[in-house]
């Protein structure tokens, strides 16, 4: 199976608006079956109107992109039926539970009668709804809506998951487990899931591959590791137990790198060959009787590459809990 026939491929989309800007600018990529794919980027970066061309909500001015297989613009019901979306703007109605919502999407989505109401409970239970199923939505925090959300994407099995900033604004714990969740979709299910997001936190973490977007163009893609490392190589900082050994510490750390300015008491050293080589730091400080008061290692983060990419840090990422959309639970 290739990103051809059950994955996602986009080839120079376009999508200007009018009186707008050119909202997606050439947008190129690949995303193979049952990988997560982290698309990266600051608000009013294009995000929302790639996942809009790729769900068939907005067709583009120009380019190509298949879903599942399917064309996006030629084959709209297709992509329809092998995809799930949690968008931004998500369409709950206040008044009703999450068990009506349910009800309402399995019967959109065709299942058959006797099937509706077993699928609607086993996702209420996924996503760990079961508690406030029948209770009207209205009085949901963001972090239950959410989730509703993707209990609602995923009620006819698709094989295609779009989840646009899924967690913008959650409190650390319903983050997580919505990552848990989305992990074990692509990882048990093999469902491709194509995510956007704010946070270098979430893409570093979840996504196998990123693409960071800016100003509608990716300016960087690849796995959260090679990005980094296109930046750097990470450093790692050392402190002694006894301050007596420093001069020791720097013998055996600098057979590993070139040796970087450190604070006082510490030896920090620039690795030539990556963290690979963290358990044979330790194990050679250990053979040398040094004990370690710490070891830090120094990686570079996503928003050094987007920094080094685009020459300004990822506005936007704004710890959890500064939202308003309140508290989980
Ligand atoms: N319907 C629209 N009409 C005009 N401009 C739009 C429309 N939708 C989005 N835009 C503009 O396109 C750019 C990209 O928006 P969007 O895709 O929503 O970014 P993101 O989801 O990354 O925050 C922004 O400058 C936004 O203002
Ligand atoms: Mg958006």
């Amino acid at each position: 199976m290739s990103a051809a026939d059950e994955g996602i491929t986009a080839e120079d989309l376009v999508r200007e608006f009018r009186n707008g800007p050119r909202a997606v600018d050439g947008i190129s990529l690949a995303v193979e079956p049952g990988e997560i794919y982290g698309f990266l980027g600051p608000n009013g970066a294009g995000k929302s109107t790639t996942v809009h061309i790729l769900t068939t909500l907005l067709p583009p001015t120009s380019g190509k992109a298949t879903v599942g297989g399917f064309d996006v613009v030629d084959q709209g019901p297709a992509v329809r039926g092998v995809i799930g979306a949690a968008l931004q703007e998500a369409a709950l109605d206040p008044h009703l539970t999450a068990r009506e919502h349910m009800r309402l999407q399995t019967a959109l989505q065709g299942l058959p009668h006797a099937e509706r109401v077993s699928r609607g409970d086993e996702l209420i239970e996924r996503v760990g709804l079961e508690e406030a199923a029948d209770r009207k939505v209205g009085g949901y925090s963001g972090g239950m809506k959410r989730r509703l959300d993707l209990a609602l994407a995923l009620v006819h099995w698709p094989r295609v998951l779009f989840l646009d900033e899924p967690t913008t604004g959650l409190d650390p714990q319903s983050r997580s487990a919505l990552w848990e969740e989305v992990e074990r979709l692509s990882g048990e299910e093999g469902v491709t899931v194509f995510l956007t997001t704010q946070y270098l936190e979430e893409a570093d973490h979840l996504a196998n591959r990123v693409g960071i977007i800016d100003a509608g163009r990716i300016v960087a893609e690849g796995t959260p590791a090679e990005l980094k490392s296109e930046i750097g190589r990470p450093s790692v900082v050392v402190a002694p137990s006894d301050p007596g050994r420093l001069e020791d510490t720097a013998a055996v750390l600098e057979r590993f790198g070139k040796s970087l300015p450190a604070e006082k008491g510490t030896v920090e050293v620039r690795l030539d060959r990556g963290v690979d080589e963290l358990g044979a730091i330790v194990r050679e400080l250990d053979a040398a009787g040094i004990g370690l008061a710490s070891l830090v290692l120094n990686e570079p983060t996503l928003d050094d590459v987007f920094l080094a990419k685009t020459g300004h840090h990822l506005e936007g990422e704004a710890l959890p809990g500064e939202d308003d959309s309140g508290d989980d639970e």
